[in-house]
């Protein structure tokens, strides 16, 4: 298990999972007020764009949790 930051609060979730089913389980599938949450779920659609440290345009299905990731859900 490892330790990921949404929107300032602390999630321990399995290392090997994808960002954007770790947001879907958290946020009931709305990711924020300008993301409407995973909907293609394979890259396509970039429903499901957050900001993810100090990069503020990255698809949550195709990216892989880390360590210590900060995540915010309604940064757009
Ligand atoms: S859900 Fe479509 S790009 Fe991520």
């Amino acid at each position: 298990m490892i330790t990921i930051y949404i929107d300032g609060s602390a999630y321990e979730v399995n290392e090997d999972v994808i960002l954007g089913h770790v947001l879907h389980e958290v946020k009931s599938a709305k990711f924020g007020s300008s993301c409407r949450g995973l909907f293609c779920g394979m890259g396509i659609c970039f429903e499901c764009v957050v900001k993810i440290d100090d990069d503020s345009n990255r698809r949550s299905c195709m990216t892989k949790v880390y360590p210590g990731m900060q995540v915010k859900t309604n940064s757009l």
